[in-house]
């Protein structure tokens, strides 16, 4: 059966992004926008969730759903598993692009710029604050790789568990944050009959440079 959704259209009017209520800095914006979507986005929908692309060595981009964990005067941060497929992109093409989509506010910021690993004590305070069973499923699951089946993992875990019984549980090596150093941010508010705001922000020269796009 084909699936058509040509008739399935929404039209944005709940905002509009006017030049002179824009900031100058994109990161400061970027926290309004997130405490905005914060108070709007209820469950299911995490406000902090974003696609997170990168691209393999052979130049084709790969992209998945992941959570921000915080964004400092370094960047954007999130956690994952270092040897999963995003990690061994990251490490051979620290080039990566992030988007949000927050459909109760109408909008959508664009995030892009370069990846590395955050500094392993950032990492490290980030695991301990994480649950038990988290932190146990970070040492049991091999992020990315194939699995025999669910029992397979189930059993992962349960030894792992074993392992540390009654112990601490360190960060695994393999495992701990990155941080998405922005060099161009863009901020897209929906508006009425596709005629939507777009601003883009780009660093140059140590300087966020700003311009409306055609949208
Ligand atoms: C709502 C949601 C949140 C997720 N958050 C994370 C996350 O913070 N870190 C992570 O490694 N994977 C997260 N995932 C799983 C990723 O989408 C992905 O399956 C995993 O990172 C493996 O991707 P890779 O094989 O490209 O490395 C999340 C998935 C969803 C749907």
């Amino acid at each position: 059966m084909p699936l058509s959704l040509a008739q399935m259209r929404r039209n944005y009017t709940l905002d509009g992004l006017q030049d002179d209520l824009a900031l100058d800095d994109p990161l400061t914006m970027f926290r309004q926008w997130m405490q905005q979507a914060r108070q709007t986005e209820s469950a299911p929908v995490e406000a902090n969730s974003m696609a997170l692309a990168t691209v393999d060595s052979q130049g084709r981009p790969h992209c998945r759903i992941l959570l921000l964990k915080g964004l400092s005067d370094e960047g954007f941060t999130f956690f994952g598993h270092y040897q999963s497929d995003k990690g061994q992109q990251l490490a051979g093409n620290p080039n990566a692009a992030m988007t949000f989509f927050w459909p109760g506010l109408e909008r959508q910021v664009r995030v892009e710029g370069q990846v590395s690993r955050l500094d392993p004590q950032l990492s490290d305070a980030y695991f301990d604050s994480r649950s038990l069973a988290s932190r146990l499923g970070a040492w049991a699951s091999p992020q990315s790789r194939p699995l025999a089946s669910r029992a397979a993992l189930e059993s992962l875990l349960v030894e792992t568990g074993k392992r540390f019984v009654g112990q601490t549980i360190p960060r695994p090596e393999d495992w701990g944050g990155y941080c998405l150093r922005p060099e161009r941010l863009e901020f897209w508010q929906g508006r009425a009959d596709r005629l939507h705001d777009r601003l883009d922000y780009r660093l140059q020269k140590g300087v966020w440079e700003r311009n409306r796009l055609a949208p």
